[in-house]
């Protein structure tokens, strides 16, 4: 099946003695690196203008790592500030969602956890593309439920700019560098901060709509052919096609959202803060207008940042709080869209954290 939509409901699980057992969330901090980048800087090395990129996707810098920087330095810095958001850094569990990993392997995770002072502790690699957080998120939800985790640290993190290639101005325009991280608690589905389920999708048949083509075992096997071309050195590099991402982007995240606002039992208007991966100023509010929800709920800080795939919706978190645009008790509702393609949405009422 190539358009599988998986509602899972991870709010009603009930432990040995019979309470609920959810996520909740206790923590969030986020790290970009400190080298801002421009429209204007990248307009005097491709064929763009800050016109252009301001009003196709509403960017108007982004942040993008030095070189010796890798995304496991962005995901130490958000997790550690994580770690000091939830007032603990004991966790049991560390989920890093991620497109562009240190090493084709291993992952990059039990490093993580390792320069985290985590040793010991399960930790493993998400690749969801720009919905990573959000898949990130369930699957530490189902450890906690499932009583395998009591807390776990669930960090998006990525330095796109290493896979960017500079001559293209349709995708160098677009992402940044960047990290945000969560820390999750087991506790009760009633307590603000309880994520309250999940709806998540892909469709595999789109996959060539966002790809790096080169690198993995598909073209490393017809690499060893006799008669096999020599590899296109492009093939490194990220490669979208931005105007069909759009459409299903809108589609997707409308759709995932809808699904998991029946879930959560809210009407769209009742929803105080639509946090969307956030790609495109156009793309999210075209999602609330299908969903009938006010623009002005919709959180937007890819004019900073732009899009950082994984990282995206924690940043957007914490700089939704920093901007007084959330405050504790708020109905939150999540929902990004990636490569795959991906979707993912979910919930929850915004409990008393303070984002480092
Ligand atoms: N500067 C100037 N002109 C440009 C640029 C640029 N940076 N990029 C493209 N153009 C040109 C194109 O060449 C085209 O010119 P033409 O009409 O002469 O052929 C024209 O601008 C229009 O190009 P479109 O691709 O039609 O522009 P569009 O309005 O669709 O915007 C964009 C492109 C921003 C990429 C948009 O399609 C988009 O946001 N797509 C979704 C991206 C997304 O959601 N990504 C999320 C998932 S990504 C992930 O998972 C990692």
């Amino acid at each position: 099946m190539t358009d599988a939509t998986d509602t899972t409901d991870a709010t009603d699980t009930t432990d040995a003695s019979g309470r609920g057992r959810t996520a909740v969330l206790a923590g969030l901090g986020t790290f970009v690196p400190p080298r801002v980048v421009t429209n204007e800087e990248l307009s005097r090395t491709m064929d763009t203008s800050d016109e252009w990129i301001r009003t196709r996707t509403g960017i108007t810098q982004r942040h993008w790592a030095d070189p010796g920087t890798a995304t496991g330095d962005l995901a130490v810095a958000a997790g550690e500030r994580a770690l000091k958001s939830a007032g603990s850094g004991e966790v049991d569990l560390v989920v890093l969602a991620t497109t562009t990993p240190d090493h084709p392997c291993p992952a990059t995770a039990p490093e993580v956890a390792f320069r985290l002072g985590l040793e010991g502790v399960p930790a493993y690699d998400v690749a969801a593309v720009c919905s990573g957080f959000v898949y990130g998120l369930a699957s530490a939800a189902g450890a906690i439920a499932a009583g395998i985790a009591e807390r776990v640290l669930v960090i998006g993190a990525e330095t796109y700019s290493t896979i960017l290639d500079p001559q293209d101005r349709t995708t160098s325009v677009i992402f940044g560098d960047g990290a945000g991280a969560v820390v999750l608690r087991a506790g009760d589905p009633t307590e603000p901060g309880a994520l309250l389920g999940y709806d998540l999708g892909s469709d595999g048949s789109l996959k060539d709509l966002i790809i790096v083509p080169g690198g993995g075992s598909r073209q490393r096997s017809a690499a060893a052919a006799a008669d096999a071309p020599e590899p296109d050195p492009a093939d490194a590099y990220f490669a979208m096609q931005g105007k069909s991402v759009f459409r299903h982007a809108v589609t997707r995240m409308a759709a995932s959202s809808q699904a998991m606002l029946e879930r959560a039992g809210w009407a769209a208007d009742s929803v105080d803060r639509f946090v969307g991966h956030q790609a495109n100023v156009r793309i999210l509010h075209a999602v609330a207008d299908q969903l009938g929800m006010a623009r002005d709920r919709t959180v937007v800080n890819l004019d900073r940042v732009g899009n950082t795939s994984a990282a995206s919706i924690p940043l957007a978190l914490s700089d939704a709080v920093a901007d007084g645009l959330i405050t504790p008790g708020d109905r939150v509702l999540m929902s990004a869209f990636g490569g795959g393609v991906t979707w993912g949405s979910t919930a929850l009422v915004w409990p008393d954290v303070t984002p480092y």
